[in-house]
């Protein structure tokens, strides 16, 4: 039955309009404060614990202690869902250090404020995926903790934006010195030579849950691995590209700054990878 307290927030389920947090709140003043975002297909989460255990490694690289054991969290993450009727939809789950007088250090005493509460999921057509996504390449201009999925996304905000500008799906982000890193709020795979390329896990990029599960289907169907920066140059002479996510799962790239990639069209690398990832979500999602 669809309930009208559908925000939990730290210890009780309430009204939207109830869930307000104050203004001193260190997530609020400095984005200081984490989250993660889970996919509910057919009312059930999919790959829930590696996203509360990616919470858990970023809560304790900002010493931000967990309110609540995981388990406690994935029994909230459980029940968000169905608190509004949603059978399709994602769960957000944020924790801030909580609230307490401006001060740039942390404060001794100071409690985490925890949200979680479902959305209805905001799909792309069936037809984006089809005939491939259009990106532009921006310059990241990102910290350098990318690994930590924290609160502070106003450079990914900016490359979104400058993306929607342009017309296209995603902004993938080059840093100088490095190579391509990821997308605004997706990783970035490419086929070069016959080998599926991506960036390694570590500082420049969020280690993506759809990402470790793409590279898992890939080992098992037998493609070859590399995981290394790519050049723009050799991102844009690929013969495939394309980009993952919770929310996007496998998305093929068609055109990167206005020209095709490979043949403008989704390739067999990320056809295949695209059925085996929904395949693997039908199998745990039963
Ligand atoms: N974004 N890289 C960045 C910078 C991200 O923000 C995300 C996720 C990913 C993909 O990670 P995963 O496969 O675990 O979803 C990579 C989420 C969906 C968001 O901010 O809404």
């Amino acid at each position: 039955m669809t309930q009208e307290t559908y925000v939990f927030l730290n210890d009780a389920w309430v009204a939207p309009e109830q869930a307000r947090v104050p203004v001193e709140d260190r997530g609020f003043q400095f984005g200081d404060g984490i989250y993660e975002v889970v996919r509910i297909y057919r009312g059930r989460p999919f790959a829930m614990w590696p996203h509360l255990e990616r919470l858990e490694r970023s809560a304790r690289e900002l010493e931000l202690p967990l309110p609540r054991p995981l388990p406690e969290l994935a029994r909230l993450i459980e029940e968000a869902p169905a608190r509004r009727g949603l059978q399709e939809a994602t769960v957000y789950l944020q924790l801030t250090r909580g609230y307490a007088p401006r001060i740039h250090y942390f404060p001794d005493h100071v409690t985490p404020t925890l949200v979680v509460y479902a959305q209805p999921i905001r799909l792309q057509p069936e037809e984006v995926y089809e005939r491939g996504a259009a990106a532009i390449v921006v310059p990241d201009e990102r910290w350098l903790r990318c690994d930590i999925k924290s609160v502070n996304l106003l450079p990914n905000a900016l490359a979104k934006e400058r993306a929607r500008r342009a017309g296209v799906l995603e902004a993938i982000l080059h840093r100088e010195g490095v190579g391509i890193t990821e997308g605004s709020s997706t990783n970035v795979f490419a086929v070069c030579r016959g080998k599926l390329v991506t960036a390694p896990a570590g500082r420049y990029i969020l280690r993506g849950v759809t990402r470790d599960i793409v590279l898992e289907l890939a080992r098992a169907a037998g493609i070859a691995v590399e995981e290394r920066f790519l050049s723009r140059e050799e991102l844009l002479a690929a013969d495939e590209v394309f980009i993952t996510s919770t929310t996007l799962e496998v998305m093929p790239i068609a055109r990167i700054d206005g020209q095709p990639v490979g043949e403008g069209r989704p390739g067999p690398v990320a056809r295949r990878l695209r059925d085996a990832f929904r395949a693997r979500v039908a199998e745990e999602t039963r």
